[in-house]
């Protein structure tokens, strides 16, 4: 099956495998694992931030990063479909006793800086103290679109200035700076923390990493075994992640150029609403008008040639490429929704 469902569904590859096998390990807990080391201080030099922490899920380093930035009761400005506030649980106010404030994301996901300015609470014994803002980049609700390094600083800007926290979950980071053509520690240069995803386009089993300054670090690494995050012989999974910098991170272009294919087929058939611009990385965005076909149906005539996507957004669909959806695969999918949906 070709599974466009999502990029978490990659298989790790042989190489993979192979450097699992092989890992040097040790009690990361006790911060002996050398392969897990090893990770943690090439993310950090890779994000040019002092610190990284690995952890088990995307969810969780971003919930690692909000405790270690904040405390119970404080108010932290986020994007109306973020993730961290969104997809998490409630594990904001679970875990850290936060409350969010939500703003619209204009475009695409992106904080206006004066909105952010606006949303900050005043010194007032009514109001939760704001101490932190997030951005996600890419945006996964606005079809993996991108915040540019610029955007990053106007809202880094605002925030320092009235001394709260930027925090970026850049689960799919790396797709960002692929699709801009920069160095992806460009697009966390102003923010105080960091985490993104080895097990999305990165194509690895397990993990996430957290990065930022040494004490802020320290506090996250007290936050992950507060959640039961701490992980002993962790380096048979930080050996996968590796091998995802060394080979998936530069093939992200692939997924990009799949995904590219794919929309502009789907953008050709009447009665599908999709925005090409925000066609940015591996993430499809679109709805399907209920006078054309139904959902479940068009995701019925799809398994039947081979494709997974997931139906269970009625008539709005997200299609996700990644390292397990070659260029064939892509040529096919194009086509197969120049069939179905050709009536
Ligand atoms: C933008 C974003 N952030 C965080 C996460 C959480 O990652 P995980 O599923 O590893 O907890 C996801 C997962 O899809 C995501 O899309």
């Amino acid at each position: 099956m070709i599974d466009l469902r999502s990029d978490t569904v990659t298989k790790p590859t042989p190489e993979m495998r192979e450097a699992m096998a092989r890992a040097e390990v040790g009690d990361d807990v006790l911060s002996e694992d050398p392969t897990v080391n090893a990770l943690e201080a090439r993310c950090a030099e890779l994000m040019g931030m002092e610190a990284g922490l690995f952890v088990a899920s995307g969810t969780m380093g971003n919930q690692a990063a909000l405790f270690a930035h904040t405390k119970r009761g404080d108010e932290v400005i986020v994007e109306q479909y973020a993730h961290v506030g969104m997809y998490e649980g409630g594990a904001f106010a679970v875990l850290s006793g936060l409350v969010l404030n939500k703003l619209v994301g204009r475009p695409w996901g992106v904080l206006d800086p004066n909105e952010v300015r606006d949303a900050i609470a005043p010194d007032d014994v009514h109001r939760a103290p704001t101490t932190l803002v997030c951005l996600e980049n890419t945006h996964n609700m606005s079809s993996g679109t991108v915040i540019t390094a610029e955007q990053t600083r106007a809202v880094a800007d605002v925030a320092h200035g009235r001394g709260l926290k930027l925090h970026i979950d850049g689960a799919r980071i790396f797709n960002a700076a692929t699709c801009l053509g920069v160095e992806a520690r460009l697009l966390v240069k102003h923010a105080d923390s960091v985490q993104f995803c080895f097990s999305k386009g990165l194509a690895a089993p397990v993990g996430s990493m957290v990065c930022g300054t040494r004490e802020f670090i320290l506090r996250a690494r007290r936050a992950r075994k507060l959640m039961g995050g701490g992980m002993r012989q962790a380096g048979v999974l930080a050996a996968a992640c590796h091998v995802s910098l060394d080979t998936i991170v530069p093939r992200l272009h692939e997924d990009h150029a799949h995904a590219r294919l794919i929309a502009e087929e789907l953008a050709t058939h009447d009665g599908v609403s999709i925005d090409l611009n925000a066609i940015q990385t591996n993430i499809i965005r679109f709805a399907l008008d209920p006078t054309v076909m139904e959902g479940r149906r068009l995701a019925g005539l799809l398994r039947d040639r081979g494709i997974l996507i997931d139906a269970r957004g009625g008539q709005k669909f997200r299609l996700v490429t990644h390292n397990d959806v070659s260029a064939d695969d892509a040529q096919t999918v194009a086509q197969a929704f120049a069939e179905v949906l050709t009536v």
